[in-house]
């Protein structure tokens, strides 16, 4: 059983929190804070019950090295915002001086300390690197479902050495996905988009026996596509995966994947949009959407879905001519009575897009890749470090 925050005293500890505050950022600005949004519960709680909350969060993939643009300031006075209360970014999270700085916080203070992936001994899961981190508290809480696959040494190291716990946020998330898992509402519609088959492929799998449609989209369905012997032109397929995808559509009758498309010889914002059905692409034609033909398909089996499982967008859904499959689904998931669980950054970054609330979904997760590897039943062992 996964050991959980809120029966727990936290008067007069110091907490290491991890998050997974790796929000989109461009231009100096968090694009989407979904995530800092949803790790707000955890946070106050730890703050309001008389701990010192010391947080660790990555930010994108700096390799073991310091980037300025990936430093955590940014995150810390959003979440200063968010909270009404100081939020302070120390420079490092390790060494003396940050020890010294949590040192002399106020219980109930909150810090958040810098990229935890600055460190190279992160990722390794160094042994030396996550005794240093659980130096610095009395008790671990991991509360950041989206690196929950990860094994590195905030999130898994950690625990060897502090008594370590789950947050508000990665109990919801289990929660629900272990019941999709368990005992999901027939009938079930699993619809996969996004780009690559190596990380969806195992959740199809996972699926065979538990799902009565799969739907496939976006750049995914090229490969599938070429598995059927039709014409891809240039669209992002991956060629060396065409017989993975051949393999699954022998197993699974229920696989639908776009009968049309709608392609267009460039990527741009003016660039000029044509229907095809799934048999007419060029070879200078890039598929980008699915096709009118091909959502009503899919609208179908939404509509008499009980659970529906969505991760990854549809097409190009960042330019107008290539969006309308994303939205369609989106929309049609959206109002569907059914239980629906929709991940990926890129899924949630179009619903938003698209103006459609996130409380329309059952569940929006903040994890896209732990997600899948959840659903997958992928052993995860930062998860199972937190279990009695
Ligand atoms: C994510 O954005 O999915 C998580 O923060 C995990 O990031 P990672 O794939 O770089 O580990």
């Amino acid at each position: 059983m996964l050991k959980t925050i809120s029966s727990l005293d936290f008067e007069g500890q110091k907490v290491l929190l991890r998050l997974d505050l790796n929000a989109p950022i461009s231009n100096g600005q968090i694009q989407d804070d979904t995530r800092l949004q949803a790790a707000l519960p955890t946070i106050k709680f730890l703050s309001e019950n008389g701990a010192k909350v010391l947080i660790l969060t990555h930010l994108g993939r700096p390799k073991g090295e310091i980037v300025e643009s990936l430093r955590v300031d940014i995150i810390a006075s959003a979440l200063s915002k968010l909270l009404s209360k100081d939020v302070n970014k120390l420079d490092d999270c390790v060494d003396e001086v940050v020890k010294k700085q949590i040192d002399e916080m106020d219980f109930g203070d909150i810090v958040l300390l810098e990229n935890t992936r600055f460190h190279p001994e992160e990722k390794l899961n160094d042994p030396e690197f996550s005794k240093e981190l659980a130096s610095l508290a009395d008790i671990f809480v991991n509360d950041a479902f989206g690196v929950v696959h990860r094994s590195h040494a905030s999130t898994l190291g950690v625990t060897e050495h502090l008594p370590s716990y789950a947050g508000f946020l990665l109990e919801k998330e289990i929660e629900v996905l272990s019941d999709i898992l368990k005992a999901p509402q027939t009938p079930v519609c699993l619809i996969m988009g996004g780009a690559k088959i190596d990380t969806k492929i195992g959740v199809l799998e996972k699926f065979l026996d538990k799902a009565d449609s799969f739907l496939i989209g976006g750049a995914l369905a090229n490969t599938f596509i070429a598995a059927k012997g039709f014409e891809v032109g240039t669209s992002l397929f991956q060629e060396d995966k065409v017989d993975v995808a051949k393999d699954f559509m022998s197993k699974c009758e229920a696989t639908f994947i776009p009968v049309d498309f709608v392609v267009s010889e460039e990527i741009s914002k003016d660039a000029v949009a044509r229907n095809l059905l799934q048999n007419e692409a060029t070879s200078n034609d890039k598929i980008l959407d699915i096709g009118p033909k091909t959502i009503d398909v899919f609208l179908e089996k939404i509509a008499s879905a009980k659970t529906i499982i969505w991760n990854g967008p549809m097409g190009l859904y960042e330019f107008d001519q290539f969006a309308k499959g994303t939205l369609a689904i989106a929309q049609a998931v959206a109002d569907s009575d059914a239980i629906s669980v929709v991940g990926g950054g890129d899924s949630i970054d179009a619903i938003k897009n698209f103006n459609i609330p996130l409380d329309a979904f059952t569940h929006v997760s903040t994890g896209g890749g732990a997600m899948l590897e959840f659903l997958e039943g992928k052993p995860l062992p930062a998860l199972q470090a937190l279990m009695s």
